[in-house]
């Protein structure tokens, strides 16, 4: 993975001796909490409903063992002794004390990671694929343009104060696992260099993105960028926060338009001033080698053998893994999802768990995906019966990934105070009802997405079922979405049927669900293209209790 040089830790250095000048101004009053709000949010610091929460960002969603288990010593030393992996492949802290911050930020530091651009209307944290590097439907490694697209973005001086805030995220394989369609940019890497997508996003106004250019080469990637971010920021709405991201502005000029805006502006810029010369891209690029694969001998028919002896496994292999460039290895995902609990939390025992299973079994290296779970993207075949009773003991086996409870969910009243509803305990609901794995493997692939209020940090849009919180004359109600997806069919849900308690809420899924199952041609047709086949009408009445 990229290794800090120099400047990178000079950087991070100043930046976080600056804000401890910061924090010890505001605990000694001498900066009011207005004063301070700016300050802290440039150094990732909220202040949610209840305390001080930290984003610290997980570049592209990379994590080293010795990252992970700093963020183990950060949950037990100064949190409630856990942490939440975000959609978008960060890790927040929720009960920090604003004393301690500086502290956590040299200690973040020391493993070369900051808070900086994980708040604010700056370029954020650029997400791709979790398994890039590693998937077998992958072309071309996004991780080395995803760390470009890092240092270029880091404090870039015209991009410090966009309308708002900016996402991009690029994928490399044929499977788009990154969202790259409701992103404000979204990158494809093909054989002949990117295709551009622009636009997309979700909040109170979802909009998928548009293919603006295609092939633009790795080598003029940044002056294209640069582009696109300067029409942005010189043209982007200022007068309204709600019409403010870029999604507006490309839907307002039209794609068309938009993007010959872009492709004028490029013309002007100095691109050999701005694209990286070939030696840098090379250099970027060198920091991501496969890694030394152990050549273990596999016997396929002991595998065999243990799933026939241990149906857990069996079930987690069918589940959690995924096809790998090289056949003697997969990827595994580490659901964050046991019944019952918060979407994407994990204490700090299991975050050294998982540490511990990277070194032992996935050359030390892990990942974060935007369903908010862990990878480990290289384990040898040979490993994976042994990785998994390593996992088992610690809690971390749940063999759900891409099922009806591999939820994602915001942090919703719970912690938010824009919430309109609870988000966490209404996962927790619908995943206790779901608990029987034997159902949850015969209705298949379902992705459940909810948001406790319309600015849809929780995905809801794109979950093949959605769900809204709203507030109707003071109380939590649930809106459904149906037919929506995040991947390179892309598509936004839409409301289906009438609000729903939150106590009506798993019954009325399981309805649906039930539904599905009856309509289904065979077990190979998905609830998302059943409701594709049907139309979501023919779901709708499901929702409801008979009368
Ligand atoms: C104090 C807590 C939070 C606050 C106040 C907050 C606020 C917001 C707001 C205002 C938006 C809409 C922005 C817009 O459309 O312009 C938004 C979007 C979003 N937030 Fe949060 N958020 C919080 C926590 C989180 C968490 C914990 C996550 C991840 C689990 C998250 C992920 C996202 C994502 C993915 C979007 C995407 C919507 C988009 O890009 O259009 N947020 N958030
Ligand atoms: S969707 Fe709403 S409730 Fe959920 S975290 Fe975002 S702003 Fe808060």
């Amino acid at each position: 993975m990229y290794q800090y040089d120099q400047f990178d830790h000079a950087m991070v250095a100043a930046r976080n001796a600056e804000f401890k000048d910061q924090v010890a101004r505001r605990l000694s009053g001498e900066l009011s909490e207005d004063q301070f709000k700016p300050l802290r949010l440039m150094n990732g610091l909220y202040l949610q409903l209840h305390a001080y929460m930290l984003r610290i960002a997980v570049p592209y969603g990379v994590l080293s063992s010795r990252q992970m288990r700093t963020f183990a010593h950060i949950a037990r030393t100064y949190d409630r002794d856990f942490g939440h992996f975000t959609t978008r492949q960060n890790i927040q802290f929720n009960w920090i004390k604003l004393a301690d911050t500086p502290q956590i930020l040299e200690e973040l530091a020391a493993v070369e990671m900051h808070a900086i651009q994980t708040s604010g209307n700056c370029i954020r944290n650029t997400t791709t694929d979790q398994f890039a590097g590693a998937a077998k439907d992958e072309l071309d490694d996004p991780r080395p343009w995803a760390e470009l697209i890092r240092q270029w973005s880091t404090f870039h001086p015209e991009f410090t104060f966009l309308p708002r805030k900016f996402k991009i995220a690029i994928t490399g394989a044929t499977r788009d696992r990154a969202a790259i369609r409701v992103h404000d940019i979204g990158l494809q890497l093909t054989a002949n260099g990117f295709d551009v997508y622009v636009g997309g996003g979700m909040g109170r106004t979802p909009h998928l993105g548009h293919l603006i250019k295609s092939g633009v080469p790795g080598e003029k990637l940044l002056s294209y960028l640069e582009a696109a971010l300067r029409v942005y920021n010189r043209y982007g709405r200022r007068d309204n926060i709600y019409k403010a991201r870029i999604k507006i502005l490309v839907s307002a000029l039209g794609p068309q338009e938009y993007a010959r805006q872009v492709e004028e502006e490029w013309a002007t810029l100095d691109q050999a001033q701005i694209d990286a010369p070939h030696a840098e891209i090379a250099r970027i690029k060198s920091f991501f080698p496969q890694p030394n694969y152990a050549d273990k001998a596999f016997d396929a028919a002991a595998i065999e053998r243990a799933k026939a002896a241990d149906p857990g496994f069996a079930r987690w292999m069918r589940n959690n893994t995924l096809a790998h460039r090289r056949d003697d290895h997969v990827s595994v995902t580490i659901s964050l999802k046991p019944t019952g609990m918060p979407p994407g939390d994990a204490s700090s025992a299991q975050m050294d768990a998982m540490a511990d299973a990277a070194d032992a079994f996935g050359y030390g290296e892990l990942r974060v995906s935007h369903e908010q779970n862990v990878i480990l993207p290289h384990v040898a075949k040979a490993d994976l019966y042994e990785l998994y009773r390593q996992l088992d003991q610690n809690g971390l086996s749940s063999a759900n990934v891409g099922k009806i409870t591999d939820m994602i969910a915001c942090p919703g009243l719970d912690y938010c105070s824009l919430a309109n509803a609870r988000a966490i305990p209404l996962a927790q609901d619908i995943s206790n009802r779901f608990a029987d794995e034997g159902l949850t493997d015969k209705i298949g692939d379902l992705q459940i997405k909810i948001s406790g209020c319309i600015n849809a940090c929780g995905h809801h849009h794109v979950g093949h079922i959605g769900i809204l919180g709203v507030d109707k004359q003071g109380e939590e109600f649930y809106q459904i979405l149906l037919g929506g997806r995040a991947d390179e069919k892309a598509a936004l849900g839409v409301i289906t049927g009438k609000g729903l308690s939150a106590e009506a809420v798993p019954a009325a899924l399981e309805r649906l669900v039930n539904l599905y199952l009856e309509l289904r041609t065979d077990e190979t047709e998905r609830f998302i293209d059943t409701v594709g086949r049907l139309g979501r009408e023919a779901f709708a009445g499901a929702l409801h209790e008979p009368a």
